[in-house]
């Protein structure tokens, strides 16, 4: 049976005692495997991603990167490598997040660069996709979508190695959900537009993220096709993150 992955993104939040402190919480939270029927993963950021790992050794919890650079070494001044991440306790980098397309002008074929080499390394990705509300607005979705997904996943992806984030970029950190109709919709538009690329694709895990909250985590994790959750805001506070991995 497939196991539902709840992801934390941190995002550039509790990156000193407090975000140790919530590591600790969720260390604490034994059993986790046990548990749940999901993975439990946190995504803080880099600079505590090794103290992290050691708090988090034997919990069950699983640490991952918010991103990556697409080369194994060299001359990138304030990048980190996938296999970097990987010495540091990693065993999944975000990659493609919103955040990341609108910052840092990132293309989806740096990112499909990015994932092949994550994957090089042996490290699982989450590649993120999402439109813009003006996008949604416009009947564009789909299009957005599938162009980037077949520009963003690299020819070594499997259902085993990759994981699919779909997020609204309207519906990160703003409140507002996308129906549970349009989530049903979207994700087995996703499912069948990765068929060409991931051979094993029914097995291919797609999260939703946008406003995910112990709330409304068990409605959108019922929906056929949703198999865990992306989380920003709510994945700070270690009750609700535990809440919302025991809401699946
Ligand atoms: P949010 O962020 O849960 O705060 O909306 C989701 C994300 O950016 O992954």
């Amino acid at each position: 049976m497939k196991k539902y992955l709840i992801a934390g993104n941190w995002k550039m939040n509790m990156g000193g005692a407090d975000g140790l402190q919530l590591a600790m919480r969720l260390a604490e939270n034994t059993g986790i495997k046990e548990r749940y029927r999901a993975e439990m993963l946190i995504c803080p950021p880099a600079i505590l991603l090794k103290e992290v790992a050691f708090i988090t050794a034997d919990s069950g919890v699983l640490l991952g990167g918010q991103d990556c650079h697409e080369g194994e070494a060299g001359a990138h001044t304030g990048d980190i490598s996938a296999s970097m991440l990987s010495y540091a306790g990693c065993s999944y980098v975000i990659l493609g997040h919103s955040e990341r397309r609108q910052d840092h002008g990132e293309t989806s074929r740096l990112v499909n660069l990015k994932a092949n080499r994550a994957h090089q390394s042996g490290l699982k990705t989450i590649i993120c996709v999402g439109e813009t509300f003006e996008e949604r607005e416009e009947g564009k979705e789909k299009e957005v979508i599938a162009a980037q997904l077949a520009e963003s996943l690299p020819d070594n992806a499997t259902a085993e190695n990759t994981v699919i984030a779909y997020e609204p970029i309207w519906a990160i950190g703003t409140g507002k959900v996308a129906t549970l109709d349009d989530i049903l919709d979207m994700h087995s538009f996703i499912r069948s537009e990765i068929k060409e690329k991931i051979a094993d694709y029914e097995d291919c895990r797609i999260l939703y993220g946008g406003s995910v909250k112990p709330t409304n985590a068990a409605e959108i994790m019922d929906i056929h096709d949703v198999d865990g959750v992306l989380v920003g805001g709510a994945s700070l506070d270690a009750e609700s993150f535990a809440a919302i991995a025991g809401s699946c």
